[in-house]
């Protein structure tokens, strides 16, 4: 799988260092050219001789080498690399990282990658837990870098949890799926809804829900990874996403991304519709701020547009359609009936009241239900990864319809 590809291997100072030969050893046997880029703290966990004996090329640690003249051009680096993995991740460099601070050569490369780039980190379990390293691997995901998450266990420092980079055999393994699956979607145009809509009640409240949008994003970030041309239609969300091929487009009301959806979705190859989108709005908006009296209050309701569904009528024989079913009770009956109602090529369920799945975490437990009434239930996993499985089933649907 990794046949004449260049990966640049990226260490850096932790002790999960170690595994990096090993990894090295698997890029190589997998027919891989590796070039390793040390920080200068890596080196105090692994020594530069034996990388460079397995990967069979010098190692990079400084800018300058003195003792033959050489500049290490971390420009020429980023260039090169078919792929950079950066295995062990510290919480240090993900910082630097998700923050353009360009202090050594490991992360000036970084800067200069225009390729896929792939992080394990690895640290202690508060370290990782912690909101500073949690905002940075949030911001890296938003650039379109993929995070290998860590895994849970024994740590070095004699505690349990989460932080152990994920084995090296799972990285050689995430990165030879990268490339088997690669532009898979290329020249496809995909439509994707995220986040939460809000329904005006007055200038200052609304309706909403607590959908944050990772599911869509991570969903268009996929979907640009594999080659789309991605339109993401995201109602309010804190996501941020920066890849060139997704061009975003903020609504804010069902309505508005009705509309919206309406207006880009004949020239889409296929829809993915994970917004929560309001079933109902206030049947008046006031102009004022409403003012509050002794009184109850009552809202009138009315129904907004059901986007799925819309699409459901319209689409052609070739348009693939898919929505999302969040639920607290009947999941599958009621995910197998929306699928109906609405027309759609199959349906991703996740249970609310599953920890692990739902609105604001960073993982999901989801089932699929294909058209056909095939069922594929899947380990609770990281939304990136669900978002994988999502663009594997549009794959095989795009190819058969
Ligand atoms: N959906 C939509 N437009 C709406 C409501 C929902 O496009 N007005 C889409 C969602 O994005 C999702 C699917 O329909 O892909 C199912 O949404 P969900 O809220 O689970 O279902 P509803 O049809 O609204 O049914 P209910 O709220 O009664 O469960």
């Amino acid at each position: 799988m990794l046949s004449g590809k260049n990966i640049l291997l990226g260490i850096t100072g932790g002790i999960a260092a170690y595994k990096a030969a090993y990894l090295v050893r698997l890029f190589v046997k997998e027919g891989a050219n590796v070039k390793v880029v040390m920080t200068p703290s890596a080196k105090q966990f692994i020594a530069p001789l034996t990388l460079a004996t397995l990967a069979k090329n010098p190692v990079l640690t400084e800018f300058y080498n003195p003792e033959n003249g050489d500049w290490n051009s971390h420009v020429s680096l980023g260039l090169w690399a078919d792929a950079m993995v950066i295995a062990p991740a510290t919480a240090n460099t993900i910082g630097k990282m998700a923050n353009g601070i360009a202090d050594n050569l490991l992360v000036t490369s970084y800067l200069s990658a225009k390729c896929p780039v792939f992080i394990a980190p690895a640290m202690d379990l508060d370290m990782y837990a912690h909101p500073a390293t949690q905002h940075n691997l949030a911001t890296l995901r938003s650039f379109g870098n993929i995070i290998i998450d860590a895994d849970s266990g024994e740590l070095a420092s004699g505690l349990i949890g989460k932080g152990r980079m994920a084995e090296p055999e799972q990285i050689a393994s995430t990165i030879a799926n990268h490339f088997a699956k690669q532009q898979t979607l290329a020249g496809k145009t995909i439509l994707v809804t995220a986040g939460p809509t809000y329904e005006k009640i007055d200038p200052v409240r609304f309706i909403g829900n607590y959908s944050s949008g990772k599911m869509g994003f991570a969903i268009a970030n996929e979907a640009a990874s594999r080659g789309a041309k991605v339109i993401l239609i995201s109602g309010t969300s804190q996501q941020k996403i920066s890849n060139p091929s997704v061009v975003r487009i903020d609504v804010e009301s069902a309505q508005q991304m009705f509309n919206t959806c309406m207006e880009h979705f004949a020239n889409c190859d296929a829809a993915i519709l994970s917004a929560a989108v309001a079933d109902y709005r206030p049947a008046v908006v006031a102009e004022q701020k409403m003012k509050k009296t002794e009184q109850s209050l009552t809202l009138q309701l009315e129904p907004n547009p059901d986007i799925a569904a819309s699409l459901g009528k319209i689409k052609k024989q070739k348009q693939a359609l898919v929505g999302f079913a969040l639920e607290t009770e009947n999941g599958l009956a009621n995910a197998q009936s929306k699928l109906e109602k609405k027309n759609l090529d199959f349906i991703v369920l996740n249970q609310a009241n599953v920890e692990g799945s739902g609105f604001v975490c960073d993982t999901n437990k989801v089932t699929i239900i294909q058209r056909s009434g095939k069922k594929i239930e899947y380990e609770q996993k990281s939304k990136q990864l669900v978002a994988a499985d999502i663009l594997d089933q549009i794959t095989e649907t795009l190819s058969t319809i």
